[in-house]
Parts: structure tokens; C-alpha cells; sequence
């Protein structure tokens, strides 16, 4: 069996190749849900229903564990979801979602105040916020909601957008830390390095890997089942071909379906 990749765009493919070049044995199967991008801007129900899809095609395509990488869907639908339909309709299945383990990381780095950019949904969610006071020594946080940058990294206009987060970040002032709380931000993160040295950038697609990794290691009942054959299929509910050359450059080509 394989392991899904659930993203409402292509910012999830960041994930997923940091995750096949870590761990490229494996068979992998990304659902990107173009047509209704973005997810940021929809309301809870919305965001529930197109996330339930989502995962369901992933599990009908063979997928034994699904690796929800969009914050938005992770933020607040992720655990209704464990609770109700895995648990009724697919209790043998797994679904896992990017925030808890960004977390952790940030606990275990020297981090006073964090800057949190994500989706107005993940912002309004507070999910990081509440994950974070679980937890022993957590950082102070500050969000800001970004909803400007998705439409213009989807747009390929990485540029505007990374100016607009410089902006945004130094705006905020006094962090020694930014965390890119949304997939599509993952694109940005070596220019905002660039642009601000002095901070640390937390980045998903360099944290899930491991992260994954450590998850098979402890669970022999989920690795034992997955498939070695090391493909890669990319599946988009709004297949268009501007898309080609994203899948080409974060994938290196793979089989796509129509
Ligand atoms: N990929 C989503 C996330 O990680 C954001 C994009 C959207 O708004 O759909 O939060």
C-alpha cells in the first residue's frame, strides 16, 4: 500500500518531495485539490467536506496512511476526522497533519517569539497557539494571516510574494523565529533566509520527513504494509497544464493523471 499526500494546492508537493528523497522506497500518491484553491478563505464545513474527499480518494487509490500537509485542513478539520469517519469507515487507515510536529520542533530550538504566517483559517483556528501551550517551555507566538501570498505562489509570482512576507515579518519586529504555517510558504523560505539572516525559519517540508520516518519506525504495522516500488502519481481536481512545470521541477516528472 502506498502513502498519500493531501494538499488544497501544489504546496504539498514540497513535503512530498522532501519526504520521497528522504524515504524513496516507498509509493507515494498526491491529491491536490486545485479547483478549490484556496482552502484558506472557506469556512470549517467547506474545508471538511473537500478534505474528506480528498483523503477518500487517497485511501480508494491504495493509500494506508495519508499525510494531511496543508495547515488549513490540518488546523481544526484534521481531528474531527480521526474521531468520526477514520474511525467508522477506515479504522485500519492513518491520517497525520503538520502542525503537532512543527511544534515540537519549535519547543526544541532556543526560541523566545515566534512569528506564526498561515491562512485566515489557520490563524483564526488558534491551533498552534493551543498545541503549543500543551507543551512545556513553548516560545511566545504572534500570528499574522497572509492570505495574499497562496494566489500569487500558485500564480508563480514568488517574488511579490516573498516581498510581501519580508514586509509582513519585519512589520511584527521583536522574533527570532518565523514559521511558514502554510505549504505554498515553503517556496519562500530560502529567500527569506536570504533577506533575513538573523532569524530562524521554520519550514515543514525539511521537518516531516524526519518526522515521518520516526513515525514507521514506531508503528511496524503501517511500515510492514506499505509498498516499495518507489512511484510517484500526482492527481489535481483542476488538472490545467501551467501546472506541468511545477510537477516537472518538484518531482522530476511524474505520471499524472487526468
Ligand atoms: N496549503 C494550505 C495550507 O497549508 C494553504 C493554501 C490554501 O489556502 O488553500 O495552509
Amino acid at each position: 500500500m502506498k502513502i498519500g499526500f493531501f494538499d488544497s494546492g501544489l504546496g504539498g508537493l514540497i513535503a512530498l518531495k522532501a519526504v520521497a528523497k528522504a524515504l524513496p522506497q516507498y509509493d507515494y500518491e498526491f491529491y491536490g485539490d486545485t479547483a478549490n484553491l484556496p482552502y484558506g478563505d472557506k469556512s470549517e464545513e467547506e474545508i471538511f467536506t473537500l478534505t474528506k474527499a480528498g483523503i477518500k480518494h487517497l485511501f480508494d487509490r491504495d493509500c494506508l496512511l495519508v499525510i494531511v500537509a496543508c495547515n488549513t485542513a490540518s488546523a481544526e478539520t484534521l481531528r474531527r476526522l480521526q474521531d468520526g469517519f477514520l474511525k467508522t469507515e477506515y479504522p485500519d487507515h492513518r491520517v497525520l497533519g503538520v502542525i503537532i510536529p512543527t511544534v515540537e520542533e519549535l519547543v526544541s530550538g532556543d526560541i523566545k517569539h515566534a512569528l506564526l504566517v498561515g491562512t485566515k483559517r489557520t490563524v483564526a483556528s488558534g491551533k498552534y497557539e493551543r498545541e503549543l501551550a500543551k507543551l512545556t517551555d513553548a516560545p511566545l507566538i504572534t500570528s499574522r494571516a497572509t492570505p495574499e501570498l497562496v494566489p500569487l505562489i500558485e500564480l508563480g509570482e514568488a517574488e511579490a510574494a516573498l516581498g510581501s512576507l519580508v514586509a509582513t515579518v519585519r512589520g511584527v519586529g521583536e522574533v527570532d523565529a518565523v514559521i511558514l504555517g502554510c505549504t505554498h510558504y515553503s517556496l519562500l523560505k530560502d529567500g527569506l533566509r536570504a533577506a533575513l539572516p538573523e532569524l530562524k525559519i521554520i519550514s515543514q517540508d525539511e521537518i516531516i520527513p524526519t518526522k515521518l520516518a520516526d513515525y514507521l519506525e514506531r508503528h511496524e504495522e503501517i511500515k510492514s504494509k506499505l509498498s516499495e516500488g518507489s512511484t510517484r502519481n500526482v492527481y489535481l481536481t483542476d488538472n490545467s497544464a501551467r501546472y506541468d512545470h511545477v510537477i516537472r521541477e518538484l518531482l522530476g516528472g511524474a505520471f499524472i493523471e487526468a
